[in-house]
């Protein structure tokens, strides 16, 4: 039985939650496993009524499931931060969710920005680390609003939060490398600024060449300043396989990944927790979008990828195959992946996926 929490959150999350579940249930049909859904209301529409986040009496309850389905978190009448903080990254923090996980994978049928550049070219997935760095939140200002106000943010990394997510890393090239001699022929791929970041980018490249040295010698590796990184993502993203980064410079690049997969209708992402008995939470990565909330018109795709990827995480692989191959079949009859443009509802492309299956 898997047990999952379910959070639509805001705006659209509900409309594409509710396609996903679609999925999940005709897999769980087809594939005779059991799955179970407990909704939570945490968004933003309950904290404008009841001042509340994500409360630690939450984060307790939360841990008793096998995994975490989201939706949505974002409301135009709430104060940037104040949800992204009190629930996402609270969740993320209070979970251990140490690995970020994007998939940059183009389709066939998806329009990708880039010319010439076809589902060949673009299949990578990038490990962004996903627990320290500027994310900590260390700093502070002081004379604030004064013309000598002074801001400090820190990036803030030990080496056993590095080491555990260069382990990650290293573990899934191994394992994609054993998936196809395509992936297997590119490097693992370092992103940094160690030109610059003389601290934080030595502790990252010495962890990366020593883990790598002593425990992967069989994988190629590459290393990459990040603002290179988002000049090949663009020119050559056939040179990606895996690229591991700290959680900064992987927030900014996983959005450019997610404009050369064909956009946020499309782009799915799990924040991880690998270790036994950890509980992983799975996203669409498109944000609430007020502007279509309750038209039926967004892209539940995104919705229904992290879905699939949710199910590999819950070790049923062949019901994660068996969506991902009925997803690039829906988007093979979509005119575009883009909200209103699709030439089918939302609820119509939740169909087409759960009856592929
Ligand atoms: C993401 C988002 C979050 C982040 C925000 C909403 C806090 O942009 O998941 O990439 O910065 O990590
Ligand atoms: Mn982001």
């Amino acid at each position: 039985m898997h047990s999952i929490a379910v959070i639509p959150g805001d705006g659209t999350g509900p409309e594409v939650v509710r396609e996903a579940i679609k999925v999940l249930d005709a897999a769980k049909a087809k594939f005779g496993f059991k799955i179970e859904y407990t909704h939570f209301d945490f968004g933003g529409a309950r904290y404008l009524k009841t001042g509340e986040t994500l409360p630690d009496s939450a984060v307790a309850e939360l841990k008793k499931f096998k995994a975490i389905f989201l939706g949505a978190i974002g409301h135009p009448d709430v104060k940037p931060g104040i949800l992204e903080q009190g629930i996402l990254l609270k969740a993320r923090f209070a979970l251990d969710q140490y690995i970020n996980l994007r998939p940059v994978k183009l389709y066939p049928n998806v329009e990708t920005p880039l010319k010439d550049k076809g589902p060949d070219d673009i299949d990578f997935v990038v490990v962004r680390e996903n627990t320290g760095g500027i994310y900590t939140g260390i700093g502070g200002a002081t004379r604030v609003g004064a013309p000598e106000e002074i801001a400090t943010q820190m990036m803030v990394y030990d080496r056993k939060t590095v080491d555990r997510c260069l382990r990650y890393a290293f573990e899934l090239k191994r394992k994609r490398n054993a998936k196809s001699a395509k992936y297997a022929a590119k490097p693992i791929t370092l992103i940094h600024k160690r030109n610059v970041l003389t601290h934080c980018g030595d502790l990252w490249y010495r962890a990366f060449e020593e883990m790598g040295a002593r425990d992967y010698p069989e994988l190629k590796r590459d290393y990459n300043h990040v603002d290179a990184a988002n000049m090949w993502f663009v020119k050559n993203p056939e040179w990606f396989d895996v690229a591991v980064t700290e959680n900064l410079f992987g927030d900014i690049i996983t959005d450019l990944g997610a404009m050369i997969q064909g956009g946020l209708g499309v782009a799915s992402g799990g924040n991880i927790n690998p270790d036994p008995g950890g509980v992983s939470m799975f996203e669409p990565m498109g944000g609430s979008a007020p502007k279509y909330t309750g038209q039926n018109v967004i892209n539940p795709m995104a919705a229904i990828g992290a879905a699939m990827m949710m199910l590999q995480s819950l070790g049923e692989e062949k019901a994660s195959e068996a969506v991902e191959k009925s997803m690039i079949e829906a988007m093979k009859k979509m005119k575009s992946q883009a909200a209103g443009r699709m030439g089918y509802s939302t609820t119509e492309v939740g169909d087409l996926v759960a009856k592929g299956l």
